[in-house]
């Protein structure tokens, strides 16, 4: 039997880690696992909030019996209905059969639509209470943090927040459950990575939301991933994560990200970088797009102001990899970046056209005109190249704004 673990009073732990899985969504890799979190309020009224990966229904029950006993569970609070949260709804209503379960009307449709629930439905309004005896829940409906359905749930007597995925991130909870027992330094670039990859296109939703819960006090936050943050300086810490990259804010550095199929584009993003480098560019990160996970790219992309991106052409298109981030960028709407692009090809440059049509589509600030080779490097694509990484560098340095715009440095 597992030992419960109370976060605070009468609130408890009943979440998993997942050490298994390669693939969060099958697409993004957990090199450090991650949790899915669950709570039960232990009140006059039981509260569960949210369910887990049905993959651990097991594990999850047993823990909620360890809290419980033979207690039966009041209400299923639904933050989330992405299954990695409702995963385990359907099998826990037939364990907990007069379980109340508590959404809002989208949740509503969504219980019926996954799992053909349609009684016992409890549904909510924003910012409407519901008492436990002790403590009060306060719904606040966030949609689009990460789907149309999701919400919050507050305890206005703890200043509890249970956010679902927002303030969440990879990671599992090795050992302890709370930022006081964890280290927290091991999440950080792992929550960037969530956010750049989860929820990195909801950028206006999550600063709706923010606003939303700015007058809110919070001692604790509990997030459907990651640790509990119970201190101050973690809790300023995510809130100002999850602020500054819905807002696309970026610090100063460079990402440079291309393909290569022998050996000659990577040449030009060497020179790009070496140029950058020389004038004074800090924090270059360079991406293989044939080798770094796409993941990893974004969570750079995300994380720093600068991005140069390059390609040579295949089938008259830029390389696979280099596609598949462009599009990747333009799904999650990215902004405010200083911008430079190359190309490669040998008879026909299909890779220039569609990094031009990318530039063009995006809100981005131009530092210098495209490079452009054809076969093999001349003098006059490396000068070009060469001045492609000053200005970015110039640009990168200046602290100035960026302003969608094109600038010929040249
Ligand atoms: Fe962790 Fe959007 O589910």
């Amino acid at each position: 039997m597992y030992k419960p673990f109370e976060i605070k009073q009468n609130l408890f732990y009943v979440g998993v880690n997942d050490r298994t899985k390669h693939l969060f969504e099958s697409l993004w890799p957990l090199p450090k696992g991650v949790s899915y979190n669950s709570y039960i309020i232990n009140d006059e009224k039981i509260a569960l909030i949210d369910t887990v990966d049905i993959c651990y229904s097991d594990v999850f029950f047993n823990k909620i019996r360890s809290v419980l006993g033979d207690k039966p569970i009041d209400y299923l609070v639904v933050n989330h209905m992405e299954p990695d949260h409702s995963g385990s709804i359907e099998l826990l209503t037939k364990r907990y059969p007069d379980i109340k379960i508590v959404g809002n009307s989208r949740t509503e449709s969504m219980l019926k639509g996954y799992y053909g629930i349609t009684e016992n439905v409890l549904v909510i309004e924003d910012n409407e209470e519901l008492s436990l005896g002790k403590n009060t829940l306060q719904f606040y409906l966030t949609p689009m943090v990460h789907w149309p359905e999701t919400m919050m749930t507050y305890v206005k007597e703890s200043k509890t927040l249970f956010s679902a995925d927002a303030f969440g991130t990879f990671g599992t909870l090795d050992g302890g459950v709370t930022d006081t027992q964890l280290n927290p330094g091991r999440y950080w670039d792992e929550m960037v990575r969530y956010y750049s990859n989860i929820v990195g296109k909801f950028g206006s939703p999550v600063q709706a939301a923010l606003k939303k819960l700015s007058g809110v006090e919070i001692e604790t936050i509990c997030s459907t991933h990651g640790p509990v943050w119970t201190q101050p300086e973690t809790i300023a810490k995510v809130v100002s994560i999850y602020d500054r990259l819905s807002k696309y804010e970026s610090e100063n550095g460079l990402v440079i990200a291309y393909g290569s199929m022998y050996g000659n584009t990577e040449q030009l993003a060497e020179i790009i970088a070496a140029a950058a480098a020389e004038n004074g560019a800090q924090n270059i990160v360079m991406h293989n797009v044939s080798k770094s996970h796409e993941s990893d790219i974004l969570r750079d992309v995300f994380k720093y102001r600068g991005l140069i991106i390059g390609s040579p052409t295949y089938n008259n298109k830029p390389s696979p990899g280099v596609e598949s981030l462009l599009s990747a960028l333009q799904n999650r709407n990215l902004k405010k970046r200083f911008f430079g692009f190359f190309s490669a090809h040998t008879w026909a440059d299909g890779a220039k056209r569609d990094l031009k049509a990318f530039a063009d589509g995006m809100e981005f600030e131009m530092v210098c005109g495209p490079v452009e080779m054809k076969q093999s490097l001349s003098s006059d694509v490396t000068k070009n190249a060469y001045a492609l990484g000053k200005a970015m560098a110039e640009k990168l340095n200046s602290g100035a704004d960026v302003v969608p715009q094109k600038t010929d440095c040249r």
